[in-house]
This record gives C-alpha cells, structure tokens and sequence, in this order.
C-alpha cells in the first residue's frame, strides 16, 4: 500500500481477501500511513503489517515476504511506486519486496488525472505491463480535492476479481453472455418528482463482478442505485421500467442467461405531469398504471436462454418465491427477504432461499451479497453444462 487517500478502501480489500481464505499480509510504505494504520491492518489480517526494511532485527524481512508471497497486489498504487517498480528501485521495505518477488504482481493505481495520463506515466506502465505486471483501474470519478477524472482507485471488489482471475480462479462462465440489472427504476410523477424504491443497486453489482472475474461477458443494465458499475462490464445506464424493458430485450436475443436482480416498479403514474405539481393546486390525484413486466415477458419469448428472477418479500419468502417462478417461467429465482435491517435492500448481507424449477433448493438463509452471487453463478454455470 503506498500513500494516497484511498488507502481507506485497501481495509476493505483486504476483508474481501481474508474471506476468500487468503492469507493476507500487508506492507505499507511511510507515506500509506499517513492515510491508515499499519494496526488496522494487523487487526484485520492477523498478521503484523510491516513498514520499515529494519523493523525485525535478524531477519531479511523483504526476501522472506516476497519468497512466500503467492500474489503481490498494490492498492493504492502512486505514480511513484509504479515509476520505481518500472526502473527497479528498492528503496524501501515495499519497493525491495516487490524487486525480489517472483509471483504475479497486481497493481490498482490512484492518482490525480495529469499524474495518471503524463507520459512518463504512461511509459511505465507499459514498461510494467511488457514484464506481465497486471493492472487493474483507474476509474473515472472524484479525485482528492474535489477534483473529477480519471485516476480513481478502483473498487475493492473489482481488484478481488482482477486478483482472483490472476490467481487462476474459476472461468467457467467463459464464452457466456450473462445481462445482469441492478437498482431500482424511477417512474416520473413531474419533473421533479418520481415513484421509486429502496434498490441500491449491490446485489447486481456483486454478480456482474462475479460472472465478469469467471470470465463471462456482462452486459448490465443499471437503474438509479446508489451504487457504481463494476469497472470494465459494459454498462447500459436507464431510468424508468420501460427504459429497463428497451435496453434489455435489445441484448436479449444474444444471451445466455438474464439474472434479474433489479426491482423493477410495478405501477407508474398514468399521466407525467409537464410542469412541476404545484401545492397551491390543492391534493393531487395520482392515478397508476401497471408497467410492463420484463421477466414474464422474456419467461414467454425466450429461446435458449436461462431467466433467473429476484423475489422482494417481506413474509412467506419461499412460497411467494415458488409462485413467482412458475408464474414467470423462470429457472431460478432469488426469493430474499426485505423490509428489515441486514437483509435485502441496501445492505450487504441477504437472506434468501434459491429455487429452482428442478426442485434443488437452497432453504432461507443469511449470506453475502458476494457469497449469494457466487452460489447463483454456480447455479447458472451447471445449467448451462446440462443444456
Ligand atoms: O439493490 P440492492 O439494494 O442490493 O437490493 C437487492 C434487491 C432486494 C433489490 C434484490 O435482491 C431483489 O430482490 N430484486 C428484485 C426486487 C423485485 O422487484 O421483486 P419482485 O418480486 O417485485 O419481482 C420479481 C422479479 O420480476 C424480479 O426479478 C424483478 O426484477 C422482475 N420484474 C418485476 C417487475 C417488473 N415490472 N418487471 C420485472 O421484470
């Protein structure tokens, strides 16, 4: 970890790490604990983080590390350390642990914008890049100071999936063409007011990173969530159900599967008002109408491809589930419960059953988004074995 103001999104990394199973160790630079502390990460890891090539008397800590290091990844990564790294400078414990290494190297740039697109920049990256360095990022967004750009470190979960696919993870969702929605839809009501729902937008997110690091091609079609597409997965960004329903049945007929975790809105005002409602009018009337309803309609044109749906409950979770698969024609679907904390809209965490039209369910539990997105995608990928 080397010094940048997004050193606070590596203690998230290094979570996502350490639940995988790895075994994480962590060196920072003296200018990365300007920004963290080594401490959090020992905490975090279990393991001492290490900042000073002469802090363990006796040992040769650089060799010792980058001998049984299995991957290296730098997050965040300046343009210094990739300058050094690129012309072989081993002026501290990271820079020398990195030049003694002989394991895949990760690197997750951050930087501001001139830094990042200046050509001596440029030219080490390539340099990096020629010898088999991988990187991952940087993103477009805001910078430090306010700035906006290219330079942003990218998401912890998108360097779990770029370390995970170097490690030689699991690609068998290779060749595949997966449409992924995510977050809710906004139905206008006025030009300043719409109808919406609680979807931020993660659960999508957690399996467009997935299938994307299993080497699937991702097309995600993303309502207004909180949340930022997973970097490098083609994106179609829309607004309202009908928007949802155009940009979906464009790419259906070339895919593979559609995993439906967006909650799509159910009613939307009949009529949009062309100018904002005023209060002095008195009381509005809102008169609904139904909008169209994306799954069912793939559930009765599609071909080959596998539907898999997302069912938001706040009681008899599985039977609704059950009912929304048969209803839709659905080969699974994601029955999660919604209404309280840790569970469902917004949060990280989820509890769901997975059902299937073959009847080999998983009952109601708690999980990860990740982990639930995982066992979807295993799910999708032995489907698509027995077709
Ligand atoms: O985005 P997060 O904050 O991470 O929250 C995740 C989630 C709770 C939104 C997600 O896990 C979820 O449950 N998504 C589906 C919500 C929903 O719309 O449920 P539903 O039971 O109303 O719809 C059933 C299925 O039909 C869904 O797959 C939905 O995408 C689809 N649908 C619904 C209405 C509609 N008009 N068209 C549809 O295709």
């Amino acid at each position: 970890m080397t010094g940048g103001i997004a050193a606070y999104k590596s203690v998230h990394l290094a979570r996502l790490l350490g639940e995988a199973g790895a075994e994480v160790q962590t060196v920072l630079t003296a200018a990365a604990t300007r920004f963290v502390g080594a401490d959090t990460f020992s905490g975090l890891t279990g393991f001492p983080a290490h900042v000073s090539l002469w802090e363990q008397p006796g040992e040769v800590l650089h060799v010792r590390m980058a001998h049984e290091a299995d991957m290296a990844i730098v997050a965040p990564a300046t343009a210094n350390i990739i300058a050094k790294l690129a012309h072989g400078i081993a002026d501290d414990l990271l820079t020398a642990t990195l030049l003694e290494a002989r394991c895949p190297i990760l690197i997750a740039p951050a930087m501001h914008t001139g830094m990042w697109e200046h050509p001596a920049t440029r030219g080490n990256v390539s340099i990096l890049a020629s010898r088999d360095v991988r990187f991952v990022g940087p993103e477009s967004g805001s910078l430090a100071h306010g700035d906006e750009g290219v330079g942003r470190l990218a998401e912890p979960e998108a360097i779990f999936a770029a370390a995970t696919e170097l490690a030689g993870g699991r690609r068998d969702l290779e060749g595949r063409r997966i449409l992924i929605t995510a977050g809710p839809t906004h139905e206008p009501i006025d030009p300043v007011r719409f109808l919406g729902n609680r979807s931020s937008g993660k659960m999508g997110v957690a399996l467009a990173t997935e299938a994307a690091a299993r080497g699937a091609d991702v097309i995600f079609v993303l309502g207004p969530g909180t949340v930022s597409p997973p970097p490098g997965v083609q994106t179609v960004n829309v607004t309202t159900a009908q928007e949802m329903r155009d940009a979906v049945l464009e790419t259906f007929p070339e895919a593979d599967a559609v995993i439906m975790a967006a909650a799509v809105a159910d009613f939307r005002p009949k009529k949009v008002t062309p100018g904002k409602i005023k209060k002095e009018d008195g009381m509005p009337e809102l008169i609904l109408e139904p909008t169209p309803d994306i799954l069912s309609e793939l559930g009765r044109t599609r071909t080959r491809q596998l539907l898999v749906g997302f069912a938001a409950e706040t009681t008899g979770v599985e039977e609704a589930g059950r009912e929304k698969l048969r209803r839709k024609g659905l080969d699974l679907v994601v029955a999660n419960l919604v209404g309280q904390g840790g569970t469902g809209f917004g949060s990280d965490t989820n509890e769901a059953a997975i059902l299937s039209a073959d009847g080999e369910d998983e009952p109601l539990r708690p999980w990860t988004k990740r982990d639930l997105a995982q066992a979807v995608l295993d799910r999708v990928a032995a489907l698509f074995e027995i077709r």
